[in-house]
């Protein structure tokens, strides 16, 4: 025996008759009266000698812990420091095991050797990747099925038998499909990835992912909306989920944040308030998925802690053009602690290489329709074509200290956000989705998040909103994935290993080993034994205070940032936030709710306010009376919370471009054209008015490879229109075809025309400069000779995604 502490050594052999208290051994039923066991169990057989062994090991590993030693370290002072558990290790396996029968072995069991301290639900997905290649079709009890194509009956035309048991457990199956969907966040996609870790952090923690250079963790990344249900359209106006899974070698750490930085509601007692506000309404479930009805703005107009987050809501943030192209953000203000336990709070942040790219609202609205798996799609396109989507981890830092001298907000308000000029965002590493689910409904849907699932060297704040959360994760997916046993689905499994005492539950998985499910125990040498200074332990913050209900006073000052985010828009960004508010209020039937949304509008800024009001038909109302007297903070503009602040890295990779073709287009110039552009990483397609062959002014004939039909313009980020004068007049004459162009013009897209492409700009009737007289930067008029400079500058224009000079109030087009 290996002891760690010091015990007294244990029984020898039976003193008496050598069979003295082997009846008691062979019962399960009382002990023997004499501590030391017999010397046979009667029959020598191996299977008696094993008991008799198990016994022996049994008593003595048990008898290695006298008392509980490390009691006294329970109370006081001396808690403070978390201990490491007592740890006897037996010198056979048998001492801690279910049964002395476990090293019988079969296909089933496995080969009787005992994994010991092994928790193989730890292990990678591979374990539970099933293949059907070459098999044959089976029940779930394995047994083969002969026909599946019909139930059974008496007689070909008559009843079905009872008996069928295969037909009931197929559509027994299928009934019970379903599962309840999330009560929020319902619509997601998800992907599998890594994040890889720039410097050595551990001066601010101790968490490993964050401690050596180059290493890399695995993650699993869910992107969602929040207000739709699991079926609605992915381009509605709302906040996106940012929810990421670090499988640690410490466990699971996930980062539960959205692609805005700031939240609704200050308070968790508020959140079902929110949800029920924003959601379909009650009496008649409409509208789905969209904020744009009364409920939403009654309760807003009466939270005005609210504002900070509408701005940010109506802006173009919440209609990414892409997963792929939002930002993250924790959101709460975290701790970081270090070995030496000290402290520093952190705000996270996720910066996307691809740069900052939305949609606008006409063609969100568009979209919709056309794909309503518009992100969900996008996302795992470009994960299967190996454009391998990137973050940046980014960390600001900052002391307590440096937090009580920012004066005019509190960090524990989540209606906030540290701007980076007052504490600089600082890159940490990259989060890389390189792989696709195997299943969307095992994986996607199944993974459960939690704010909870910190890592040691991670600790919560005291933000109220955030410890509201701590508990309604858990508590939403008992529900949402039945039962207690939701973490050993193995998509939420970690890989570090699972030893707890926790037993039982719906479709528990785990079979744990041995009789002990508690602790302390000296029956299993104490295991498993609580980790001490290894071990989470939470940061000892001082606190004292008398049991309130209320918010801290900096929490009352409502205007101030969401005035900053206004000023840090470019105009083009403020327009956008005047029509959101104008078509949402516009949606609500009650004046009353709209004005007191508009007088909220007039404590941010009076043009805002004007232009939502002028929107609406109403007079400008008197500002929304402010809850106390603290000056609104004058913040100085911040150029990093534009969109356009972050242009990406990638230049035209994924950028879809239509190649619009039709009878008598010129197909060597329009194949040039193609290649080129998929040299660069875009990805062209020849959109014509149907599927086949075209014939061509030049060159083998051109497959169009989808239809204007199938495909509308809100489905492209450029368009070139293929070269060929019968190709053009052809164009000209379509009606959907000038939609498509109007739709790419209004929707600031670059455009490509070669030679007599221009009649369909006519026919559409696209103005050739810009308002101010100008000439537009993302049309392109081009003849042959012309057409190489033509298509670096429609390339330049395609990376920069938008021409935003475009646009009018009201659109010229
Ligand atoms: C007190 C406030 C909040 C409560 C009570 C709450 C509650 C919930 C619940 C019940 C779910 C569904 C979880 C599931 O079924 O698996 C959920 C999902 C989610 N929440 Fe919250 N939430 C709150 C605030 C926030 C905030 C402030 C953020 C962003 C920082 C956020 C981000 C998310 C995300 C990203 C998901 C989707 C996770 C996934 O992809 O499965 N929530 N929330």
């Amino acid at each position: 025996m290996t002891t760690q502490n010091d015990a007294p050594d244990v029984p020898g052999f039976a003193p008496n008759g050598p069979y003295d208290g082997a009846g008691s051994i062979l019962s399960t039923i009382g002990g023997p009266a004499d501590p030391n066991p017999p010397e046979s169990l009667g029959a020598v057989t191996p299977e008696s000698a094993r008991l008799l062994e198990k016994v022996r090991e049994d008593a003595e590993l048990a008898a290695a812990m006298p008392y509980n030693e490390t009691k006294p370290l329970e109370y006081g002072a001396a808690a403070l420091t978390p201990h490491q558990g007592e740890v006897r290790r037996p010198d056979t396996p048998l001492a801690t095991a279910s049964t002395t029968t476990e090293d019988i072995a079969s296909r089933k069991v496995g080969d009787g050797t005992p994994g010991i301290g092994a928790d193989p639900l730890a292990g990678p997905l591979d374990r539970v990747r099933v293949d059907d290649s070459g098999r044959e079709l089976t029940t779930n009890q394995g047994v083969k099925v002969a026909d599946n194509q019909h139930s059974l009956k008496i007689g070909l035309r008559g009843p079905t038998a009872m008996e069928d048991f295969i037909l009931r457990e197929k559509i027994t199956h299928f009934d019970h499909e379903r599962i309840p969907e999330r009560v929020v966040h319902a619509r997601g996609a998800g992907a599998h990835g890594y994040f890889e870790n720039y410097h050595d952090l551990s001066s601010i923690t101790r968490a490993g992912l964050f401690c050596k250079p180059g290493k890399r963790t695995p993650v699993f990344v869910r992107f969602s909306t929040v207000a739709g249900s699991r079926g609605s359209a992915d381009t509605a106006r709302d906040v996106r989920g940012f929810a990421t899974k670090f499988y640690t070698e410490e466990g699971v750490f996930d980062l539960v944040g959205n692609n805005i930085p700031v939240f609704f509601i200050q308070d968790a007692m508020k959140f079902p308030d929110l949800i029920h506000a924003v959601k379909p309404e009650p009496n008649n479930e409409i509208p789905q998925a969209s904020s744009a009805h009364d409920t939403f703005y009654d309760f807003a107009g009466l939270s005005p802690e609210i504002f900070h987050m509408l701005m940010w809501v109506l802006s173009d943030r919440a209609i990414p053009r892409s997963f792929r192209t939002m930002q993250g953000f924790g959101v709460h203000t975290f701790r970081l602690v270090n070995a030496k336990g000290e402290s520093h709070f952190v705000k996270f942040h996720w910066t996307p290489l691809q740069g900052t790219h939305s949609l606008v609202w006409d063609e969100a609205v568009k979209v919709a329709g056309a794909d309503a798996d518009f992100h969900r799609r996008d996302l795992w396109e470009a994960i299967e074509s190996g454009n391998f989507p990137e973050w940046e981890l980014g960390l600001q830092v900052f002391t307590e200290a440096q937090a009580a001298a920012f004066r005019v907000f509190d960090v524990l308000d989540a209606t906030k956000i540290v701007p980076e000029e007052l504490v600089p965002v600082r890159p940490v590493g990259k989060l890389v989705l390189d792989r696709n689910p195997d299943n969307f409904f095992a994986e996607t849907e199944q993974v459960a998040f939690c704010i909870a699932h910190l890592v040691p060297g991670i600790d919560f704040s005291n933000d109220p909103l955030m410890q509201g959360r701590i508990h309604s994760y858990i508590d939403t997916q008992l529900s949402r994935l039945g039962g207690a046993n939701f973490h050993e689905i193995p998509i939420n499994g970690p890989v570090a290993q699972v030893h707890n005492n926790q037993r039982d539950g719906m479709h528990r998985q785990a079979i744990n080993r041995g009789r002990v499910a508690y602790e302390p125990n000296s029956l299993a040498g104490g295991c498993p034994f609580q980790a001490g200074a290894r071990g989470f332990a939470s940061w000892p913050e001082h606190v004292e205070g008398s049991k309130v209900r209320g918010k801290a006073e900096l929490f009352a000052e409502h205007y101030g940032q969401a005035r900053l985010f206004w000023n840090s828009q470019s105009p083009f960004e403020q327009q956008h936030i005047i029509d959101a508010f104008r078509f949402e209020l516009t949606r609500v039937q009650t004046p009353a709710v709209r004005e007191r949304i508009v007088a909220g509008l007039a404590n941010i800024n009076a043009r805002l306010a004007a232009a939502v009001a002028r929107g609406l038909g109403i007079p400008v109302p008197a500002p929304l009376p402010r809850v106390n007297d603290t000056p609104v903070p004058d913040y100085p503009p911040s150029p990093s919370l534009s969109l356009l602040f972050r242009p990406g890295r990638t230049g035209i990779r994924t950028r879809r471009v239509a190649l619009a073709a039709a009878e008598g287009v010129d197909a060597a110039g329009a194949r040039e054209l193609y290649a080129s552009l998929l040299r660069d990483g875009a990805q062209p397609r020849i959109v014509g008015q149907r599927l086949g062959e075209l014939s061509t002014a030049s060159g083998r004939p051109l497959d169009v490879e989808v239809s204007f039909e199938a495909t509308p313009s809100v489905m492209y980020d450029g368009l070139v229109v293929g070269p060929g004068d019968a190709s053009a007049a052809a164009l000209a004459r379509d009606g959907r075809v000038l939609e498509f162009v109007r739709d790419q013009y209004r929707h600031g897209k670059p455009i490509l025309v070669i030679g007599a492409g221009r009649q369909l700009l006519a026919a559409a009737v696209i103005p050739l400069a810009l308002p101010d007289g100008s000439p537009d930067p993302g049309l392109f008029l081009a003849d042959e000779a012309g057409l190489a400079a033509a298509l670096a500058a429609f390339k330049a224009a395609l990376a920069r995604h938008r021409t935003w000079a475009r646009e009018t109030d009201p659109p010229r087009v």
